[in-house]
């Protein structure tokens, strides 16, 4: 059976890796192979999976609209579905938050909405340049893959990937303030960078290693923004949608930026789906102008209304912030105590175990141990060095706690082995 992917699919795969079985059914947060292997999931398709696999409230809302043979596909013509979702977006979102934005559906990814981000941010104060931040992680296609950072994603691009300017993330080089970085580099006539049209940023870089920028940087850098006339894109793709115990991942700081990039847990059910949201002055667009066949799958718009529906009624950021405390007590307590120099970083529902000063390897057997004792747990950061903590919001407490003990006993067992091969 294995060998049916090895032998026929392409080499690019790569999650399978990780987790070499094949996955049948799921449900919350459990997956379950052919054979009907149980494995507690604390990756929740890479923040896709915020309201858990299959979550009922949302599979009857779908289960419905394809039964009565509902609009499937509509390109981006007016359909009942869509504008549901747009109405119950700005009644549950926008308003209550004081967010004045327009929706823009872009092509099913993250990615595409990250390129339409930045081509409209060119075209509205028509400068080339971008900042991104070392660590970023924006998508794969040429456009976001020129924000992301890491080397060997770029490497694949094939040609050079211009007109970025990458500069330290908050907190990440040590004794410097990266605000005044940028502002000498925007003030300073012999700088060499030219003013950009975007600074584009994760306000938690996930992929980059569970980076948290401070909400008191991320407002002097709304300043900066303002101040410059430099448009501030937030890609929200995947602390967004609840996943930091606030539906957008800036709302601690309390700034709003000129452009959001959401995707991932947006359609609530694991149905492709991004959007932008920008501010009503920045929609130049002509018609078309960022165009796709698939912007605004129909199942994503009744999943994605259904999923905020879900939010409020189960009261799902109080439910984060209880799962957050356990989650911080039981890092500090159990995982902490294993190696002082273990980093911990993260919030609501996205933790991160950094453990780069044991290596590589280190953090690849105590994921592999995880993995062997059915616990779906990935890694992130330089050279994976990161144990990413992420099911979904949903999770229960009984599994968040026995998916705990797992990772406490994997990552005691391998560092038992090492300090013993050191010895
Ligand atoms: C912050 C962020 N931006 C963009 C993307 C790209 O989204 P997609 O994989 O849907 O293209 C991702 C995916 O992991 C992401 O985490």
């Amino acid at each position: 059976m294995m060998n049916t992917f090895e032998v026929l699919e392409s080499n690019v795969r790569s999650y399978c890796r990780s987790f070499p079985v094949v996955f049948n059914k799921a449900k919350n947060d459990m997956l379950y192979t052919d054979s009907g292997e149980g494995y507690i999931d604390f990756f929740a398709g890479a923040g896709a999976l915020n309201y858990g696999h299959n979550n009922d409230f949302m599979k009857h809302r779908i289960l419905d609209y394809v039964t009565a043979d509902r609009i499937m596909h509509g390109l981006d013509m007016y359909t009942t579905a869509k504008q549901e979702f747009i109405e119950s977006f700005s009644e549950r979102i926008l308003v209550p938050k004081q967010l004045n934005y327009k929706l823009q559906f872009c092509g099913p990814t993250g990615t595409n909405a990250v390129e339409a981000a930045l081509k409209l941010a060119r075209k509205v104060t028509k400068r080339n340049g971008v900042f991104a931040f070392m660590g970023a992680f924006h998508g794969m296609s040429l456009g976001s893959l020129s924000v992301t950072s890491n080397r060997s994603m770029r490497a694949s691009a094939g040609i050079t990937l211009d007109n970025v300017t990458f500069i330290p993330y908050y907190n990440t080089f040590s004794g410097l303030d990266t605000i005044s970085y940028m502002e000498h580099l925007l003030t300073d006539s012999h700088s060499g960078v030219e003013k950009p049209a975007a600074i584009i940023l994760e306000t938690i870089q996930a992929e980059g290693g569970i980076n948290m920028a401070d909400a008191d940087w991320l407002v002097d850098l709304r300043h900066l923004c303002t101040a410059h006339d430099i448009l501030l894109i937030i890609d929200d793709i995947q602390v967004g949608c609840g996943r930091t115990g606030s539906f957008f991942s800036f709302e601690r700081a309390g700034i709003v930026p000129d452009i959001v990039v959401l995707s991932k847990s947006i359609s609530g059910y694991g149905m492709p789906m991004s959007l932008l949201l920008l501010k009503p002055e920045l929609d130049v667009w002509s018609p078309g102008e960022h165009n796709g066949t698939f912007r605004g799958n129909q199942l994503a718009f009744v999943a994605a209304k259904a999923a905020l529906e879900f939010r409020d009624a189960v009261g799902l950021d109080e439910q984060v912030k209880e799962k957050e405390a356990f989650v911080q007590q039981f890092l500090r307590d159990s995982i902490q105590s294993i190696d002082p120099f273990i980093r911990i970083r993260g919030m609501g529902l996205i933790w991160g175990i950094d453990v780069a000063h044991l290596g590589e390897a280190f953090a690849k057997e105590v994921t592999e141990l995880c993995f062997r004792r059915g616990l779906i747990i990935e890694r992130a950061g330089r050279n994976d060095t990161v144990i990413k903590i992420m099911p979904a919001l949903t999770v229960s407490m009984e599994n968040l706690r026995k998916g705990c003990d797992i990772l406490k006993e994997s990552m005691e067992q391998v560092y038992s082995s090492l300090v013993t091969s050191v010895m």
